[in-house]
C-alpha cells in the first residue's frame, strides 16, 4: 500500500508492520509519544511501562529558571476530560539536566524537551540551556500555547509574528524545533506557516482549549486560578484536534505534524494520522491508566497489521482522499 491509499477491511490474517516514523529530521522507533505535562519531567511513568518502547517521552514544559506555578486546586475532572491550571510549575532546566534527564536516559527513553517562557528572551535562555544536552534529547518542543499564563490572553500561538519570533530564538538549542500550537484561534494555519518559515521542523497540534468549571454551590470558579480558568483536555477535545490537524495538513501538506488531543486508544491515533499527523502524543488518558501510551502503541501496530497496512507512515493523510 502506498501513501494515502485506503486500508482494507480488518481481516484475521495480519501483515508485518514497520512502526517507525519520521517527524522532520527526527527518526522515531514508533509514532506514539507521551504528551507534555502528563508524565512529569523525568521517569515517573517508568514504573508502569517501558519508556524506551515509546516513540519518545515529551517532558513537561520547562523554563530556564524554577517556576512555582498556579495556586491549588489545579485539576478539575469534567465529563469526557479534565481542566488544568497547573501553570507550568518546574525546577528549571539546570535541575532537569542534572537530576531528571539521567533517569530518562537510563530508562532508554528518546526524549523531547518542552520549553516555555513569558517573553522571547525566556525562550532563548531555555533553548540555550539545552544546547549540547545528552543525545537522548532529539528535539525541543516550543510551547507557545499554554492557556495558564496571564489568563490565556496573550498566547504567542495566537499571533503568527510573535510565534515566529519565539521559534527563531529557540534556534539557540541547536535541536530540531517543534512548535506546539493552539486551536483557540482561527489563525492556526497562518501561525503554522509562520513558525515553519521561522525554522520549526514540525508543529504539535493541539494544546488544551480555554475553559472554566464553576462550582454552583459556591458560585465561583473551581480552579485556584479563579477567573483565569484553565485548559480543557481529554476526549472532549479530540474532534477539535483532529479537525485542526486535517486543516493544517490540507493547507501545508509538506509540514510534519504531531497530533495530540484526547487520544485514548489506537483508533484515535489512526484518526489523527489519517488526518495528516506523522506521530501522536497521548496525555490525559494516562492519568486514569498510566499504561495508555504503550497500549496505543501496540494497538496501532495491531490495527495496521489487521488492515493490511505495512508501515504506520503509510496512513498519513489517508482521510484526505
Ligand atoms: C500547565 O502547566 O499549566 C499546562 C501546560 C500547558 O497547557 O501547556
Amino acid at each position: 500500500m502506498g501513501r494515502s491509499s485506503t486500508p482494507r477491511a480488518a481481516g484475521t490474517e495480519g501483515v508485518a508492520v514497520d512502526p517507525a516514523v519520521r517527524v522532520g529530521s527526527v527518526s522515531l522507533s514508533n509514532a506514539v509519544m507521551t504528551a507534555s505535562g502528563t508524565s512529569g519531567h523525568g521517569d515517573e511513568l517508568g514504573r508502569y511501562l517501558d519508556l524506551g518502547a515509546l516513540g519518545a517521552v515529551v517532558v513537561k514544559s520547562m523554563m530556564a529558571e524554577p517556576w512555582p506555578g498556579n495556586p491549588a486546586p489545579r485539576l478539575a475532572p469534567v465529563p469526557a476530560g479534565m481542566l488544568n491550571s497547573v501553570g507550568l510549575q518546574g525546577d528549571g532546566i539546570g535541575h532537569w539536566l542534572d537530576r531528571e534527564l539521567p533517569d530518562l536516559r537510563a530508562a532508554g527513553a528518546t526524549v523531547v524537551a518542552s520549553i516555555w517562557g513569558r517573553h522571547v528572551q525566556d525562550y532563548e535562555r531555555a533553548a540555550g540551556a539545552l544546547q549540547g544536552a545528552d543525545p537522548a534529547v532529539v528535539a525541543v518542543e516550543v510551547n507557545l500555547s499554554c492557556p495558564n499564563l496571564d489568563g490565556g490572553k496573550h498566547l504567542f500561538a495566537h499571533d503568527p509574528r510573535a510565534a515566529a519570533e519565539v521559534v527563531e530564538a529557540c534556534g539557540a538549542a541547536g535541536l530540531p524545533r517543534w512548535a506546539k500550537l493552539s486551536a483557540n484561534t482561527d489563525r492556526v494555519v497562518e501561525v503554522a506557516a509562520s513558525v515553519a518559515e521561522a525554522g520549526a521542523e514540525a508543529v504539535t497540534l493541539v494544546n488544551t482549549l480555554l475553559g472554566m468549571v464553576i462550582d454552583p454551590d459556591r458560585a465561583a470558579p473551581v480552579l485556584g486560578s479563579g477567573p483565569a480558568g484553565g485548559g480543557l483536555s481529554g476526549p472532549a477535545i479530540h474532534p477539535v484536534a483532529v479537525r485542526t490537524v486535517f486543516d493544517v495538513h490540507a493547507a501545508l501538506p509538506g509540514l510534519p505534524i504531531v497530533g495530540v488531543g484526547g487520544i485514548v486508544d489506537a483508533r484515535g491515533a489512526v484518526e489523527m494520522i489519517m488526518a495528516g499527523a506523522d506521530a501522536v502524543q497521548v496525555g490525559t488518558a494516562s492519568f486514569a491508566e498510566p499504561r495508555t501510551a504503550d497500549m496505543v502503541r501496540t494497538g496501532l501496530e495491531h490495527w495496521c497489521s489487521t488492515h493490511g497496512v505495512r508501515a504506520v507512515a503509510e496512513l498519513k493523510g489517508c482521510a484526505h482522499g
